[in-house]
């Protein structure tokens, strides 16, 4: 009898195992619409000339070696990547604690962790949301629930439903928010409605968490998508903040991210940093080189960032031009539903409404893979697959 034969199997992925499903596909009209990863036009995985130029610079460096990086990773990387989010001014006070992490994901596993040792008993993730989220703060022994965020009537964001939610929570307790591009809807707060959920956070006394994944895919502009992180460092509040390169950078594989804690004083950044790095050394020891390295070549040379900054536009206006197409094709056919929600929503994901049979149907019939909750990756969509999906999207709809 085996020592495994109690373990039972597990299901796939919600979304990397729609991955596996896509290319063992041998249907030629099928299209990959599930994972949140850039396509070019042509439908090919891209990686960015900026990347490529310095991932070259950085192979050629005689000066690397092979050696361990620091446990919350080489210092000198550290600047580049909090200027993308703080005010100079606040990053020379020396309140925010930095540490180096394995993109999104594992960003989040090690605040997760912190907020466990911190003694925080609850986090409140939005309705929905990012399918790992809940996953990833039950692994930390944290209890979790949510609030509202998603109004179907309108497909767009529940906001009294949001506020009504963020009275229920207690002092102490830690609400994830996306820093912008909310994963599945596309649906973010407005500038005022910000203002009125960090004055929110402020009187609940609660421990603001941001993922911030999508920076400069919702509109090309680093800063207005940053807009959130600058909101909450300007109130004087302390939060956290998960920050992924995987999207932004094209560097999915490389598993580059960082965590950062906003402090109130420099003497808590330097104990929040200290216990940081134990966790990250009992985890992993101490993070890879080489995506940290390109990111911080391509920040730190300027041809190379701006080079960087172009290519975010060139992203994010594909996706766009994506979302005219994609709707004007659906409004074409005279699909039943309002179909204004592909092009309000923003970055790169349509929530687009269809139900769990209808996506049912988008995935075993019609070949197009797509999350259950009925979420898109615009960025799978191109010219040469747009009508297709349109034609499919508008049969599940009505049914025939
Ligand atoms: C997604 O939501 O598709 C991405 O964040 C990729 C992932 O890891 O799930």
């Amino acid at each position: 009898m085996s020592i495994f034969a109690s373990v039972p199997k597990a299901p796939a992925d919600p979304i990397l195992g729609l991955v596996g499903r896509f290319k063992a596909d041998t249907s030629e009209k099928k299209v990959n619409l599930s994972v949140g990863a850039y396509r070019t036009a042509e439908g090919k995985p891209w990686i960015l000339p900026s990347v490529a130029e310095a991932e070259k610079l950085v192979v050629l460096d005689t000066t690397q070696d092979k050696e361990y990086q620091p446990i919350d990773g080489k210092p000198e990387n550290k600047l580049p990547v909090q200027q993308l989010l703080f005010d100079q001014s606040v990053i020379d006070s020396g309140c925010i604690a930095t540490a180096q992490a394995l993109s999104g994901t594992g960003s989040l596993q090690v605040i997760a962790q912190f907020l466990k040792f911190m003694g925080v008993k609850k986090v409140w993730g939005p309705n929905p949301t990012w399918g790992n989220h809940p996953k990833i703060f039950a692994r930390a022994l944290l209890e979790y629930e949510t609030y509202p965020y998603w109004h179907q009537e309108s497909r767009g964001l529940d906001f009294a439903g949001m506020m009504a939610g963020i009275q229920k929570m207690q002092e102490g307790e830690c609400i994830l928010l996306h820093a912008v591009a909310h994963n599945p809807t596309g649906v973010d707060p407005t500038v005022a409605q910000w203002d009125e959920i960090v004055a929110a956070c402020r009187e609940r006394k609660l421990i603001p968490l941001l993922d911030n994944a999508y920076q400069g895919y919702a509109s090309g502009d680093l800063a207005k998508d940053g807009y959130a992180q600058r909101l909450f460092t300007s109130s004087g509040l302390e939060f956290f903040i998960a920050q992924s390169f995987a999207k932004n950078f094209g560097l999915y594989g490389e598993r580059i991210g960082y965590v950062h804690a906003k402090c109130a004083t420099k003497e808590a950044a330097e104990v929040v940093l200290s216990q940081l790095k134990i966790i990250i050394r009992q985890a992993y020891s101490s993070p890879p080189k080489h995506g940290a390295a390109i990111v911080n070549k391509v920040l730190t040379t300027p041809e190379l960032k701006d080079m960087w900054l172009k290519e975010l536009t060139l992203m994010s206006n594909r996706i766009s031009d994506m979302r005219v197409a994609l709707r004007q094709a659906i409004e074409a056919k005279g699909t039943p539903g309002t179909w204004n929600h592909v092009t309000d929503q923003i970055g790169m994901f349509t929530f687009t409404g269809l139900s769990k049979e209808q996506v049912v149907r988008m995935v075993e019939e019609f070949h197009i893979y797509m999350t259950a909750d009925g979420r898109i990756s615009m960025a799978g969509l191109n010219p040469s697959n747009v009508q297709y999906v349109a034609e499919c999207i508008d049969k599940a709809a009505r049914g025939v």
